[in-house]
């Protein structure tokens, strides 16, 4: 028995009690007499006193303590002297007179002081992970996630789901990242894909009779990296039969009410807001729009016809698009600093950033080129007002969402217009096909086996009327039965009802110019099955990872994650990935055509 309690348990009633405690030197303060120890487990901090008075042993020892050694001891309770309280620490009134001090380890100098590990370099903090996960503020984090998890597990378990395993070492299932592959020794030349989802087993699953299904479950992802993006991450993954779209939309809503009320003892309301992918676009430029805030896009297109600018001319004539954005009070900015809103522009894509300043009237070098009339419809269409300033995008519709959507979040940080809220919002009606610039043919926005609206199923089966080589082909108008949640600018999940007729599954494939032979190669399993009586089902996966980062208000899904990877995919804790022994790669039947350095 090293301890009867945890530090930050012992408080005013122990006074006069003699206890235990056990944990890490957090800081110490040598008063020549008396030394102060702030003692540290997992839940918290105390003060410890040796005092040569009370104790002389115990305190003689103490001198010896350095930051991070464990240490076990017995003490007896006392209400701190009056004016010495620390109203930080939970157990701020009092503190442990020291009689017994066992050091049970040391530690060398620390190459970071847990108070101060969020100030050291990621680099540092990611090799010794285990010293940055000393820190409270971190531990609360993995605290707070295991809480979601676990109301995770009571909520679906009390609505008749099974948690069922699916496989790790499977077939590359299409969500458009790359695989990451593991090679079979006992099939030499073949490759195992580790899941970057369970989707072609959940639906397996539904059409194996079992109904309801969700999983806590690792997915891989060999993609570029970001603040919101591990190669590894967790999915709270989801599969329902006999459902449409509401009925997992609602399943996820309760989820989401429940978990904010019972860990964050937060109140959401629900149904959540929903908002079609095409008036998303339209109003912020992307399909996961931070509601938080407005500064919305504006199309200008029917006004700028109107001007003889030719860059908005240039862009309309060639299909393109001119949008705008409107900057409240900014009206007042340097030439320099719109100069600098120009480049930020330009990084994101643009060729330029034209712009109004609403200043005694219209004040800017393109106004030369619009009739009064024009400025003023532009003006009220943003709602302009003396102060203001107006910038604006020509370029392909896609170059100008992009662009000002970005803008709009810098915007929205800069001008402080981001309330402190929760803001959920479902995106529907996603268009089927996505068009591919690159390989000029479409693919599935969401993933192959995502059924079409019931009203655009007669399109798909006349698709030998139009053609799949063109992105304005009238398949481009098939809708989905798929849904994104996106809470405050972030996609924390994403699902759909899924095909279950073989027939309508065969069409997407010939649409997405999958020929049968591909189809059967990569999911043949799922096609056979679709002849066996498969059920109407649907389902959805939330973002464990990023729906914790956002509770918690953290910037990053590394600060949500025991052991994250780098930006370059890397674990410097233990420095995966590495090197392997010739011999290993024999086995493997792995021949390397580049030396590993
Ligand atoms: P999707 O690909 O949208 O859907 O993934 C679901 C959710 O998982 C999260 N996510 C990630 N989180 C961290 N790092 C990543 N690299 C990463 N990639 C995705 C996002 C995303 O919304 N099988 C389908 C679900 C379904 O149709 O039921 C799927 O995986 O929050
Ligand atoms: P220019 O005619 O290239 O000197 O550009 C005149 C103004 O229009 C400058 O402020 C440019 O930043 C801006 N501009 C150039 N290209 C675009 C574009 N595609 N969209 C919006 N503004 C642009």
């Amino acid at each position: 028995m090293y301890r009867d309690k945890w530090c930050n348990e012992v408080g005013e009633l122990d006074i006069g009690c003699t206890i235990r405690l056990a944990g890490w030197v957090f800081r110490r303060r040598d008063h020549g007499g008396l030394i102060f120890v702030d003692l540290r487990d997992r839940s918290g901090v105390i003060q410890i006193v040796f005092s040569p008075d009370f104790s002389p042993e115990p305190h003689k020892v103490a001198h010896s303590l350095r930051a991070e050694f464990v240490i076990s001891i017995k003490g007896e309770v006392r209400r701190r002297p009056p004016g010495t309280e620390n109203p930080n620490l939970l157990t701020g009134n009092v503190e442990v007179y020291v009689n017994e001090l066992n050091i049970l380890n040391e530690s060398q100098p620390l190459p970071f002081a847990i108070e101060d590990a969020a100030e050291a370099s990621e680099s540092l903090r990611f090799k010794y992970r285990y010293l940055d996960l000393r820190r409270p503020d971190l531990q609360h984090n993995l605290f707070l996630r295991h809480k979601v998890v676990k109301v995770t597990r009571d909520y679906f378990d009390e609505r008749g789901f099974f948690e069922i395993e699916t496989p790790m070492l499977t077939k590359s299932t299409p969500e458009g990242a790359r695989d990451f592959l593991v090679p079979s020794r006992l099939n030499p030349g073949t490759f195992y894909a580790l899941p970057q989802s369970p989707q072609l087993f959940k639906q397996i699953l539904m059409m194996s009779g079992l109904d309801r299904y969700f999983q806590v479950v690792k997915c891989f992802r060999d993609e570029d990296l970001r603040a919101d993006r591990q190669p590894e991450f967790t999915q709270i993954d989801v599969e329902m039969s006999f459902v449409d779209s509401l009925s997992v939309m609602q399943t996820i809503e309760e989820l989401l009410k429940r978990i904010f009320k019972e860990v964050f003892d937060i109140s959401i309301n629900i149904p959540f807001e929903r908002l079609s992918y095409n008036e998303s676009l339209e109003r912020f430029g992307n399909d996961k729009p931070d509601t938080r805030f407005g500064l919305e896009l504006k199309s200008i297109n029917d006004i700028a016809k109107d001007c003889s600018f030719k860059v908005f001319l240039d862009a309309l004539e060639e299909g393109g698009s001119v949008k705008a954005l409107n900057g409240k009070g900014l009206a007042s900015l340097s030439r320099k600093e719109i100069d600098n809103l120009t480049l930020e522009a330009q990084s994101y894509g643009a060729k330029g950033l034209a712009w109004i300043k609403i200043k005694n009237g219209f004040e800017s070098p393109i106004t030369k080129f619009f009739p009064s009339q024009t400025l003023k419809k532009i003006a009220e269409k943003l709602q302009a007002e003396e102060g203001d300033l107006l910038m604006f995008v020509a370029d392909k519709e896609k170059v100008v969402n992009d662009v000002l959507s970005k803008m709009r979040l810098d915007l929205g940080r800069k001008l402080n217009l981001i309330k402190n809220s929760f803001n959920f919002l479902w995106i529907t009606d996603f268009p089927l096909l996505e068009w591919d610039e690159e390989e000029g043919r479409f693919n599935a926005m969401h993933h192959p086996f995502t059924s079409p609206a019931d009203e655009d199923i007669d399109i798909l089966f006349s698709s030998d009327k139009y053609d799949i080589s063109t992105p304005t082909s009238k398949l481009s108008k098939i809708k989905a039965k798929a849904y994104d949640i996106v809470l405050n600018g972030h996609e924390i999940g994403g699902g759909s009802i899924r095909i279950h007729k073989k027939d309508v599954q065969k069409k997407v494939f010939e649409v997405l110019g999958i020929s049968e032979e591909e189809a059967n190669t990569k999911f043949g399993f799922l096609i056979d099955a679709l002849q066996y009586g498969a059920p109407p089902h649907g389902g959805i996966a939330l973002g464990l990872d990023r729906l914790v980062m956002l509770l918690v208000g953290a910037s990053t899904i590394r600060d949500v994650i025991a052991f994250p990877k780098t930006q370059k995919a890397f674990c410097l804790l233990s420095g995966a990935p590495s090197s392997v022994s010739p011999k290993q790669l024999r086995e493997l039947n792995i021949k390397l055509e580049t030396k590993v350095l």
